[in-house]
């Protein structure tokens, strides 16, 4: 690769956050966040280093499902702002250097959506196969419905109809027929409709259901004979009317599967997709005490072109899915993490923030974020994260994690002039509320969680690697340990070392193509031997206090790192290579 690949394929490098707009900042005191609120907040972003914000739905929705529920495709929710406040956000992000990317959600709609109203009045109008029916009694699809629990099929009666639509999630949100023409002419609609507002491409909902990838035909067909040709479609339509857009897919599915939807070059399909895989295994790792599942995970993880990336991360505002683990695997995570009933959803899953899930502990959630922001691919951080916010655990559901921002210790929380009891949901309170956790208090403290983000983020620009290397892993003798590598051609790479276990560990890294004597440079540091600051070691703001590593006679580099102590590394160059 050249230097000017990172502007060419900017989703490579850089730093995704999703933002849910009513929950991040109220700007005209109704107690619900809006689009100029966000507004307000992106130089907070910008300072965080983040580079490209993931706008969850602000469509018009009756709000059933956090707006994934979609009335009209070409509007703002009116509680959110209007489209004149989204083009002056999208335009003040740009200016700061951030791409803002949006959820579309194709896969259904809300059952308020004026075609679904006219699909089930008029089984004539080119409405009704917008949708997908069956006119005879459906069997029994209880294993198939996602929200178990809260959906019994995923077939439902319209009485109006007298037919049965599909709805691979809720029974109000039905699933559209992107076999049909029309459906895919609408789409592509929409998707020009935003680009041309300037948006930088799509967080794609759902893709899997959409597609019915990896769903082994379970589901009564819906048409859908060529998915990738499909998708691949809709991927050429939107580069050709926007040369930098992405399509970064929701794909929870295994890795084999995950890897046919990226495409075959030039026929992409996503650019991006969320590497759920060696998130779940993340948590087996951290319960476990031992790096084992997160190591197999990334072993198996498939290489990838240049022109796509995985997306890391290790909360979004989901459930957090444990399903591509097995039973036995989900259970240690739930005894670990979500030890009672009320902390998991739908049975696979968590809905718990990480700080909580770790009690707190400062290190450990620390060696956390430096494994996502150490591992090859791009990170996503989901609102709240960089400040260690917790979740409301009394919230319905998934919206225990889409508590109000908390930007400062006040009772609502700097989220709005509103009173508490006037937001569009309560304020975390206890241990992890505004008073302990905001980010004022966090911006201007050194060693805060914010800023501790803030300089892996800052690492991670100056490590080019991370996003363009491929994944090794490096041999060391430690189970407790992971240590890995992004690498291009073995000569630039960026290692890290971290420890999964509450014990102190040293371990003997071997680095392949190393010589004896080659000296490595410290990026990022808490918690190793040496570093008694006990505070993270930054290249670029901390020069003076930058330490070496040396490669021994055996080609290894000896590392003792604290209980969830971590460690990253790059070989030491001065001159042009060096980093600055
Ligand atoms: C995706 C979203 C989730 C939503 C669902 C239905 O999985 O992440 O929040 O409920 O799609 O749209």
């Amino acid at each position: 690769m050249k230097g000017t690949d990172t502007s060419d394929l900017w989703w490579k490098t850089g730093l995704i956050y999703c933002v849910d707009v009513e929950s991040f900042l109220d700007s005209n005191g109704d107690g619900v966040g809006d689009l100029a609120g966000l507004t307000r907040r992106i130089d907070y972003l910008a300072e965080l280093g983040v580079t490209c914000l993931w706008l969850m739905p602000f469509y018009p929705t009756p709000g059933r499902d956090d707006g994934y529920d979609i009335t009209d495709f070409y509007n703002v929710d009116p509680r959110l702002g209007s489209l004149g406040d989204l083009v002056a956000l999208v335009r003040t992000a740009h200016d700061r250097g951030i791409r803002v990317i949006a959820d579309l959600v194709l896969n259904h709609t809300s059952d308020q959506h004026p075609w679904f109203q006219r699909a089930q009045e008029d089984p004539e109008s080119p409405e009704h196969d917008f949708y997908v029916w069956r006119d005879t009694e459906p069997p029994d699809t209880s294993d198939l419905v996602i929200f178990h629990g809260e959906q019994k099929s995923i077939w439902s009666k319209s009485k109006k109809a007298g037919k049965w639509y599909l709805h691979r999630f809720y029974k109000h949100q039905p699933d559209l027929n992107v076999s049909n023409r029309r459906v895919r002419n609408e789409i592509a609609k929409i998707i020009g409709f935003w680009l041309q507002l300037g948006l930088d491409g799509f967080r794609v909902d759902a893709v899997p259901q959409l597609l019915t990838v990896g769903l082994h035909d379970q589901i009564e067909n819906d048409g859908l004979t060529d998915p990738h040709g499909y998708l691949g479609e809709v991927h050429a339509f939107m580069r050709r009317r926007s040369t930098d857009a992405i399509l970064l897919g929701e794909v929870n599915l295994p890795y084999r599967e995950q890897e046919t939807l990226f495409g075959t070059p030039p026929a992409v399909e996503l650019d991006l997709i969320f590497d759920f895989v060696a998130m779940q295994n993340l948590y087996l790792s951290l319960a476990r005490g031992e790096a084992g599942p997160l190591a197999a995970a990334l072993r198996t993880r498939p290489p990838i072109d240049d022109v796509n990336q995985w997306v890391t991360f290790v909360r979004n505002h989901d459930e957090l899915a444990l399903d591509q683990l097995g039973e036995a695997e989900r259970e240690e995570v739930f005894a670990a993490f979500a030890p009672e009933e009320r902390h998991r959803a739908f049975g696979r899953g968590i809905r718990r923030r990480l700080p909580p899930m770790l009690e707190g502990d400062q290190q450990r959630i620390r060696m956390v974020y430096s494994l996502m922001f150490s591992l090859p691919g791009t990170p996503a951080l989901f609102y709240g994260e960089e400040l260690g916010m917790g979740e409301d655990i009394d919230a319905e559901g998934r919206q225990a994690v889409r508590s109000p921002m908390q930007w400062a210790p006040d009772a609502s929380g700097g989220f709005s002039e509103a009173a508490p009891e006037e937001l569009v949901a309560p304020v975390v309170g206890g241990d992890f509320g505004p008073e302990n956790i905001n980010a004022h208090d966090a911006a201007a403290d050194s060693t805060s969680l914010f800023n501790f983000i803030r300089r892996l983020a800052a690492a991670r620009r100056r490590s080019v690697v991370l996003g363009w290397g491929s994944t090794e892993l490096l041999e060391q003798p430690e189970t407790a340990v992971l240590a890995h590598r992004a690498a291009l051609d073995g000569q630039d790479f960026v290692a890290a070392v971290h420890n999964f276990s509450a014990e102190p560990v040293e371990t003997r890294v071997l680095i392949p193509d190393a010589e004896p004597g080659d000296e490595l440079e410290i990026l990022v540091d808490v918690g190793s031997a040496g570093n008694d600051a006990k505070e993270p070691i930054d290249a670029g703001e901390h020069r003076h206090r930058i330490r070496k590593l040396t490669v021994e006679d055996d080609r290894r580099v000896p590392v003792a790192l604290e209980r969830y102590g971590f460690l990253w590394f790059r070989p030491f160059r001065l001159g042009p290579d060096g980093i600055f």
